[in-house]
């Protein structure tokens, strides 16, 4: 029987976890403060932010909310930045991605103070996770590992095939997985043979962008699938970069979209929100 991992369930789980430890810091008379910037309207912008909210609300952590014109300019935004960064009492700073064309994202990322980068975008908290030192990860990839390890997959010893290769998924992941003893491979749009790199995967995790990309020619028998994708089909049903139907009676465990990895990105922002205080204080 193919085994489904329940992102809800798991996600559930953890923000229940986080609930108990962010009682434990308000009785000691911490408070977890996470700002969240919003630059423009874009519209599924402003549903991830809005979850973003609701899920601290959940939890006990206070959330300052900055919504911001789209005419904001790129140095009212930096010195903004630079002030949540200053101030004693803010935690974790978020600015929710894409932003307006006019403001370089790059620059915006570096700005944000490493030790208050819950996203785990800033390069000191890639560098950091790239040798081991303590650090922000970046959320869908730590998300996953808690999927696959909640799940009771062993990672250690394993081949496990990444396909994609961004910044905010795919190299993390693959540094993720290979702290945690797994082979790792990282194939990308210019693989040459795609199938028989995928086919070599015990622990297959597909991050391309691309609607049911993946069909059972690209798994081994028993393997496990997680799928990062999320597309949204003509009859407005929602799918992954894997076609689940197809898949899934020939993998040992799977996840499926939506219920699988999103929901696992909010609650390790969460987790990196509460864990920002013990990094705040070495
Ligand atoms: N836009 C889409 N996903 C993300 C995310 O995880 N963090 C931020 N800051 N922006 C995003």
């Amino acid at each position: 029987m193919t085994q489904v991992i329940d992102g809800k369930a798991i996600s559930a789980q953890i923000k229940e976890e986080l609930k108990g430890k962010v009682q434990a810091l308000k009785n000691a008379g911490r408070e977890v403060t996470l700002a969240v910037i919003q630059v423009g309207e874009d519209a599924a912008s402003t549903v991830y932010v809005g979850n973003k909210k609701k899920a601290c609300e959940y939890i006990g952590i206070r959330s300052l909310a900055y919504e911001l014109p789209e005419s904001t300019s790129e140095t009212e935004l930096l010195e903004l930045i630079a002030e949540l960064n200053k101030r004693t009492d803010v935690n974790g700073i978020l600015v929710q991605l894409p932003l307006p064309k006019h403001i370089e994202e790059d620059k915006v990322i570096r700005s944000i103070h490493p030790l208050k980068d819950v996203d785990g975008f800033h390069p000191a908290s890639v560098g950091a996770l790239c040798i081991g030192e303590p650090g922000f990860v970046s959320c869908t990839p730590a998300g996953i590992i808690q999927l696959l390890k909640r799940s009771g997959v062993e990672i250690a010893g394993k081949e496990c095939v990444v396909v994609g290769r961004s910044n905010i998924v795919g190299k993390p992941m693959a540094m993720l997985l290979l702290r945690e003893n797994g082979t790792v491979t990282v194939a990308h749009s210019k693989t040459k043979d795609l199938k028989s790199v995928t086919k070599r995967a015990d622990i297959l995790i597909a991050a391309v962008g691309k609607p049911k990309m993946f069909t059972r020619e690209y798994i081994k028998e028993g393997a496990v699938v997680i799928d990062v994708g999320i597309h949204r089909m003509e009859n407005k049903k929602l799918c992954g970069d894997v076609d689940y139907e197809d898949v899934a009676p020939i993998c040992s465990a799977i996840t499926p979209v939506p219920g699988g990895v999103g929901p696992m990105t909010i609650a390790m922002l969460m987790h990196n929100c509460v864990e920002s205080i013990q990094i705040q204080e070495g």
